[in-house]
């Protein structure tokens, strides 16, 4: 029997992506919450990560853990859907190992970013032009946490 046809690279690929799913499902379910949420979590395991982590980690804002700026926190329902939804991608997409040389945030994740900035600061910024407009803060404020460049993700390894 030709094995190779019922376990070809695609199968196992999506074996991967499924398995490595359901690690995260798991690692939720488990109260494994917390530590998703640890800066440590994808900084130190996710090679697409790599950059945005040493970057952060010389910035400012490194007490903040990636979640502050990255997840809404609106209400608590919101944040773990977006979490559930953003682990997902990532996690798929790190598997894959199909992520882009420069990673980019969607429309949606830099109003997410906006959107905490302005948690954590508005009473500096309300009085000034940086609030109007709903102009993003990091239109100006790009370099402050993960450096003036894209971040780079990586080259594809295979
Ligand atoms: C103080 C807020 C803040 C924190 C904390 C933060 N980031 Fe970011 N992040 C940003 C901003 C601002 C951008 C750029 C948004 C844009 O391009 O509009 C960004 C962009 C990114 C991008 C897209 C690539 C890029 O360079 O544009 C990735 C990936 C990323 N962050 C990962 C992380 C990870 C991982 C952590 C934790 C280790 C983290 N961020 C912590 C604010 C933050
Ligand atoms: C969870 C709260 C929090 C979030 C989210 C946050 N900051 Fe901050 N930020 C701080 C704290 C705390 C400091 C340091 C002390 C201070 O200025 O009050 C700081 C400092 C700063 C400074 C002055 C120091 C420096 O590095 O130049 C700027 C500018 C700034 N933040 C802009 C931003 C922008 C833009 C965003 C969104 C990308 C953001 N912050 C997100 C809490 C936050
Ligand atoms: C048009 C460009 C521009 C935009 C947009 C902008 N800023 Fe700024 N911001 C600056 C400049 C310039 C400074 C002064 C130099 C510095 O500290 O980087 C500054 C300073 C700050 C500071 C430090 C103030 C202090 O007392 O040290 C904070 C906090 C800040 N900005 C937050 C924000 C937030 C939050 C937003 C989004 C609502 C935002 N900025 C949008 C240009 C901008």
């Amino acid at each position: 029997m030709d094995t190779g046809q019922y376990f070809n690279r695609r199968n196992f690929t999506v074996a991967a992506v499924v398995l490595a799913a359901a690690a995260v499902l798991v690692a939720f379910a488990g109260g494994g919450y917390a530590y998703a949420d640890s800066t440590a979590f994808c900084g130190n395991t996710c090679h697409s990560m790599k950059q945005a982590h040493a970057t952060w980690q010389t910035s400012n804002h490194k007490e903040l853990k990636c979640t502050e700026c990255h997840l809404p926190h609106g209400n608590i329902v919101q944040t773990m859907i977006m979490k559930a939804k953003t682990g997902m991608h990532d996690t798929y997409h790190e598997v894959l190992k199909d992520y882009p040389a420069a990673i980019q945030l969607s429309a949606e994740g830099k109003t997410i970013v906006k959107d905490n900035c302005l948690r954590c600061h508005k009473s500096t910024v309300e009085k000034t032009g940086m609030a109007a407009g709903g102009e993003e803060c990091q239109k100006c404020h790009r370099s402050l946490v993960h450096g003036a460049n894209k971040t780079k993700g990586g080259i594809k390894i295979e």
